[in-house]
């Protein structure tokens, strides 16, 4: 429940998140598509109010006689239009002479203040007309355009303004009502983006409700894909690929405490038979010691079975850290070699070796032995009296090989894929009760796979079997050197006659 609820709130979290970027992010286009159009509106008035400007200062040269300097208006006063279109000429109105004297100007242009007689003579020898925006004492503003009139010889400035304010009121009208809907749409995109936003993540909390619903026990459930081969299918994809492993590992873990507890049973069930036995039965202390010994024997099988089930959980668990020392599988192998010639011996089994000096691995001598030692081992057990067991170690390119080959009983093809796996064993009819543990190749593969090596088997049923382990050469290319060839078993034991021998 309360982890129901914090991917709830997350999933809360992530669209508020979502949510907020689109209301930023439509914010900003708002404030700045305001901003553009404000300044293209206002260029757009003022070049229309200069254009205006421009008409009305060449109406004026229409209406206006200077009359050798004194400036007189000529209309016909009865007409209406007329009169109105001269007074508002004259409304922002300026007109001096060459000298920079006023010979008339306007109420209006004096309340925006008059220009010093520099400034306007300044203004006349631009030969340009002069724009500029001035305010009056109220603040308001003018477009205020200078040129010169030229009169016979003479020459006038004639300057006339339009005032700014309607402009100023436009822009002002439009900055109003532009940044009053601003909130109102800011608003409607929280809305829609919240939705959005729920829209988009929604299926992500069924994946989510989907997740939580798989348990131990219902690993079979599975996520279904959306079709949509979107993200979140990949997601679904990854998360099902990944219960898929986990079961398989439950399926291999259950399986195993059920061979375990199958292979306790057997000795612990024994021991207690023969004890039982014993109890009821035994009557000389000779009988009750060899119960006892039989006893013994069980519990030291099943401290073995115990032993080495702990090694290799604590192999494939990682919790053993493997040596990467540089060594020679030759010495390896022949050191292991050494052990089985007695037993071989006894076998009435010929036991050969050719061991190729300066085979160099990246290895761990312990782990080496133990892997060397199995597949010996196995070779000899399943071998019979008269047998043939030969060990190669030899370099080819850049691996190094390793391989134990017999004259045994072989492994039929159907049980090849099984033998690693823990506790197998290839089933014959009678019970042996000598049998291996079936964790010998289990450990085998694991120490191969842990050094980079691959575990090659070939058998032929009342043939033979060949295991062949090809390990990456140390540093690469190992230098190719002859074989050295010895013999052991019944001809008598053979030692490695290089110069790397102990
Ligand atoms: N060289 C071989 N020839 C024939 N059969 C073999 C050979 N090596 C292994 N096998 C078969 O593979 C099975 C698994 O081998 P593995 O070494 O894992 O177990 P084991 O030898 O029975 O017991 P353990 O090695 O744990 O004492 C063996 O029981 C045997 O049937
Ligand atoms: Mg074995």
């Amino acid at each position: 429940m309360g982890k129901a609820g914090a991917g709830k709130s997350r999933v809360l979290g992530l669209r508020l998140r979502l949510t907020f970027s689109y209301v930023i992010i439509f914010t900003v286009l708002l404030l700045v598509v305001g901003a553009l159009f404000r300044q293209t509106l206002d260029n757009s008035l003022q070049d229309n109010t200069a254009a205006i400007l421009n008409e009305e200062w060449a109406a004026v040269k229409g209406y206006l006689v200077l009359d050798g300097g004194r400036p007189s208006w000529r209309y016909d006063p009865d007409d209406t239009e007329e009169a109105f279109i001269v007074q508002r000429l004259r409304r922002v109105f300026l007109l001096s002479d060459a000298e920079g004297r006023v010979l008339e100007v306007s109420d209006a242009y004096s309340y925006m203040g008059i220009e010093s007689k520099q400034e306007l003579k300044s203004m006349m020898k631009t030969g340009q007309p002069v724009w500029r925006v001035r305010k009056d004492q109220d603040g308001v503003s003018y477009l205020v355009r200078s040129a010169v009139l030229v009169d016979g010889k003479d020459q006038f400035l004639l300057t006339i303004g339009r005032a700014l304010d309607t402009n100023e009121r436009i822009l002002g009208q439009f900055t109003k009502r532009y940044f009053a809907i601003v909130p109102l749409l800011i608003l409607a995109t929280c809305l829609l983006g919240w939705l959005m936003a729920g829209r988009a993540l929604s299926p992500l909390n069924d994946v989510a409700q989907a997740a939580q619903s798989i348990t131990g026990q219902n690993l079979g459930l599975r996520i279904r894909r959306r079709g949509a081969e979107d993200e979140l299918d990949h997601l679904i994809d990854a998360f099902n690929g990944m219960v898929d492993r986990l079961q398989s590992s439950f399926n291999q873990i259950r399986q195993f405490s059920i061979d375990v507890s199958h292979e306790l049973r057997t000795p612990l069930t024994a021991v207690r038979g023969e004890l039982e036995v014993a109890m009821i039965s035994a009557r000389t202390i000779e009988q009750y010691r060899e119960a006892m010994v039989t006893a013994i024997e069980s519990v030291d099988r099943l401290t073995q079975v115990v032993r080495t089930l702990l090694h290799l959980s604590q192999a494939e668990s990682g919790q053993v850290t493997l040596a990467r020392d540089v060594l020679d599988l030759s010495e390896v192998v022949r050191s292991v070699v050494d052990h089985f010639e007695l037993p071989a011996d006894v076998q009435r089994i010929q036991l050969e070796w050719q061991l190729s000096p300066r085979s160099m691995i990246k290895g761990d001598k312990i782990q080496l032995e133990r892997l060397v030692s199995n597949l010996i081992s196995n070779a000899l057990k399943y071998t019979g009296t008269g047998g043939r067991v030969e060990v190669i170690v030899q370099t080819r390119g850049d691996r190094v090989e390793f391989s134990v080959e017999d004259t045994g009983r072989g492994i039929a093809p159907e049980h090849i894929p099984n033998i690693f796996e823990r506790f197998f064993r290839v089933p014959d009819g009678n019970v042996d009760p000598e049998r291996g543990l079936g964790l010998g190749l289990s450990f085998a593969a694991w120490i191969a796979k842990a050094h980079g090596a691959k575990i090659n088997v070939e058998s032929t049923p009342g043939v033979g079997s060949r295991f062949l382990v090809q390990f990456p050469a140390a540093g690469g290319r190992a230098a190719e050197e002859p074989l050295v060839r010895q013999e052991a078993g019944l001809r008598g034991g053979g030692r490695l006659e290089s110069g790397h021998g102990a």
